[in-house]
């Protein structure tokens, strides 16, 4: 998949998606600070820190989602906070970010997917679909030409979703552990200028 508009990657997909009526996608507002906050840290250190070590996946998932630092960041227009409930639960978020990108990425107007987190029973289910669909159209209405991320090369399954959905990897460095260094991918899709997304007449939040 190359550049194009936010078009679902998946057809034929065999896991039972989410009855969508029960999933409900919006913006984060300073309201959701606290639980977004929990959420965040406890999905980092559940990602992470069976292979990279508790201590280590403790301290950085707590670095910009204590809730002390995240708050500035909720509404801070550098940021998109994308928040997923199930029923009253939080079941997944997004950042999408404005930052300075590494050399290897290739963008005059670059946004970092920056994270992209989803309640693991809820793995495979078709959210991350559509948080990706939504984060794509965000970043389009934000003038960007180029979303980028940066993933850990061992995150294979996280790695075939984003291929999926046309990125690319474009290069790569190590970041440091308590013990030893590990491997990062850095990849980029380029989005497309152009029509609206049709999805842009809901402003692409707020979809239950
Ligand atoms: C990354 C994440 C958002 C993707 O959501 P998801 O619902 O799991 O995504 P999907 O099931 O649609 O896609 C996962 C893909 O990985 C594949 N996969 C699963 N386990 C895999 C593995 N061990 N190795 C390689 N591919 C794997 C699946 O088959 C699927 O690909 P396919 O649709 O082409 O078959 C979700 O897994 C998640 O929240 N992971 C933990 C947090 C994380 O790692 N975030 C990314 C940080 S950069």
């Amino acid at each position: 998949m190359g550049s194009a508009s936010a078009t679902s990657a998946k057809s034929g997909s065999q896991v039972p998606a989410m009855p969508c009526q029960t999933l409900r996608y919006r913006s984060a507002s300073m309201e959701d600070a606290a639980r977004l906050s929990e959420f965040g840290i406890r999905s980092f250190i559940t990602t992470y820190g069976d292979r990279l070590g508790y201590l280590w996946a403790n301290r950085w998932a707590r670095d910009g989602l204590e809730i002390d630092q995240l708050r500035p960041k909720l509404t801070h227009a550098q940021h998109w906070w994308l928040v997923v409930e199930h029923d009253e639960e939080l079941v997944g978020y997004a950042e999408l970010r404005h930052t300075l990108p590494p050399s290897c990425i290739s963008s005059d107007r670059p946004i970092e997917l920056g994270r992209l987190y989803i309640e693991p029973r809820l793995f495979g289910r078709g959210i991350a679909e559509r948080m990706m669909q939504l984060c794509l159209e965000q970043a389009i209405e934000r003038q960007a030409d180029v979303l980028w991320l940066r993933v850990w090369a061992e995150n294979h399954r996280a790695i075939a979703f984003y291929r999926r959905w046309g990125l690319r990897e474009v290069g790569g460095d190590q970041f440091k552990l308590d013990h030893g260094y590990g491997d990062s991918l850095y990849m980029q899709r380029e989005l497309l200028p152009g029509p609206r997304y049709p999805l842009d007449r809901e402003s692409g939040v707020d979809h239950e």
